[in-house]
């Protein structure tokens, strides 16, 4: 038979393309937690992965290359990747205009709502783009795969994809996985109704919905009964797949040379003898970043002793800068930042360390220096960095992690938890994990690093294309 048996397909795709000075092409690997739960589907099958041309780089790529099929496998670990050049007006109306600016903010609940959101006569616009969009991935997805194949369509982008595409080829097995929270009924209801039921029914169009918490799965049946009545129809099967971190893949990663060097200069950056509190994010309004320095700040205000013994290393990496609100932020986490710095720095302390430029290796380096590591969102589906950092950190680290991100229900136990919104709680949170004896902080290392890594990303893969079709076995 013709076509591909097992199918991804995701907005951003594993690779991404930088045109050089002289012309030439360059690939690189696409960033963000469902990119790195999904590399790991390469070694095990012969999929293709269907994703969207992000820039003017990618597009080119795709028109140099046959059918859309990029070329550089190096770059993609050997992994078929389908692009598909979507018109630059209609993917970011989709991607920007309604995945971005509407879709994540009523999962994540970001809305100041006496003034947003306003669904009026350009979202209505920018909706047509979006189902123009997941209609191009239906149709590819249609085109690539076998009689019978499993297609595994991903988040939030792709509401609409499983629907569509079950439409045009009734014999596939069809899953989605949404990465994100899903809301609650109240809160997706700000959607029009409409819209609201198209999204659910889009979703329901597949044969299982999956999700990272039984939380986030909870909400997405109570919206099913809110908006639809009757809830989920009988075949639409729900599943919980919780994503861990890759302990091979980071503990090898994390001791290469360019690490070693990143942590030298970052040794030098702290100071000696100092603790440190580590957060590594997108700049990414639901991370909370500015919460944060506003606690690190109080735990300097209220504890004294502090002051030139602690260091927060935060790397904040550009994220969805064609979005304002976004842009706005990532300005606001550098002022504040900056008010610590020049309020409490002296000659030989910086209190804060933030770094904006994206380097894996340099977030590999401090994740092995951290002491705390602070992850405190208002919302997070998962939350892989809280994972990650207690397998890399070479001495055990103390979590502070947020009861509002999907990682609690599985590292709460062994984690300080906070409430985001408390910033006067955080700051005691923090002087809390700095004085934790060494003896407990070995402990609940243990004990999260093993919750971490309970289903690496290889795992978390096989298991859901064993629940779609048997004949995978894990
Ligand atoms: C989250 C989403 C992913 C997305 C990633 C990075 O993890 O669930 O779908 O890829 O953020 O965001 P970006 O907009 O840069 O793809």
């Amino acid at each position: 038979t013709h076509g591909a048996e097992v199918l991804v397909a995701s907005n951003r795709g594993p690779v991404s393309y930088e045109v050089r000075e002289d012309g030439s092409l360059h690939a690189k690997r696409g960033g963000g937690g469902l990119v790195s739960g999904l590399s790991a589907i390469g070694p095990h099958t012969d999929a293709v992965w269907v994703c969207a041309a992000l820039s003017d780089a990618d597009r080119e790529a795709v028109r140099r290359s046959p059918g859309g099929r990029c070329l550089s496998l190096d770059a993609t670990g050997g992994q078929q990747v389908r692009m598909l050049d979507i018109d630059a007006t209609v993917h970011s109306d989709a991607y920007n205009g309604i995945a971005n600016s509407v879709l994540w903010f009523v999962h994540h609940m970001l809305y100041q709502t006496p003034l947003e959101p306003v669904f009026d006569a350009e979202f209505r616009r920018q909706w047509a783009s979006y189902q123009a969009y997941n209609r191009a991935f239906a149709e590819a997805l249609a085109e690539e795969a076998a009689e019978d194949a499993a297609v595994m369509i991903q988040d939030y982008h792709l509401a609409l994809a499983p629907r569509m595409l079950r439409q045009l080829r009734p014999d596939l097995r069809i899953g989605h996985f949404s990465h994100t929270p899903w809301a609650p009924p109240d809160y997706f209801r700000l959607l029009p109704d409409d819209i609201a039921a198209e999204l659910l029914g889009g979703i329901l169009g597949a044969d299982r919905a999956a999700f990272l918490t039984r939380r986030w799965a909870d909400a997405f049946t109570d919206c099913c009964h809110a908006v639809l009545g009757p809830g989920i129809p009988s075949g639409t099967r729900i599943g919980v797949h919780g994503l861990g971190a890759d302990a091979d893949f980071l503990r090898g990663r994390s001791h290469e040379p360019d690490v070693d060097e990143r942590m030298a200069a970052l040794r030098a950056e702290i100071g000696a003898g100092r603790k440190t509190v580590v957060r590594v994010d997108r700049t990414e309004l639901s991370k909370n970043i500015v919460r944060g320095l506003l606690a690190y700040r109080q735990l300097l205000e209220d504890r004294p002793e502090w002051r030139e013994r602690v260091v927060h290393v935060a790397f904040a990496y550009p994220s969805r800068q064609d979005l304002a609100v976004y842009r706005e932020y990532t300005t606001e986490v550098q002022q504040v930042a900056d008010e610590i710095n020049s309020r409490y720095g002296t000659v030989g302390w910086t209190p804060v360390v933030l770094h904006v430029k994206d380097d894996f290796a340099r977030s590999l380096a401090a994740y092995r220096l951290a002491d705390v590591a602070l992850v405190n969102p208002i919302r997070d589906g998962m939350n892989l960095v809280a994972k990650e950092i207690p397998v890399v950190s070479d001495e055990g680290c103390v979590l502070v992690l947020s009861r509002e991100a999907g990682a609690h229900e599985e590292l709460g136990e062994d984690a300080i938890t906070v409430n985001p919104y408390d910033v006067v709680g955080t700051a005691n949170a923090l002087h809390q994990a700095l004085t934790m004896p060494q003896d407990e902080r070995a402990e609940r290392t243990k004990r999260l690093v093993a919750a971490a890594t309970a289903l690496p990303p290889a795992q978390w893969f096989l298991d859901q294309l064993h629940a779609l079709d048997p004949h995978y076995s894990s």
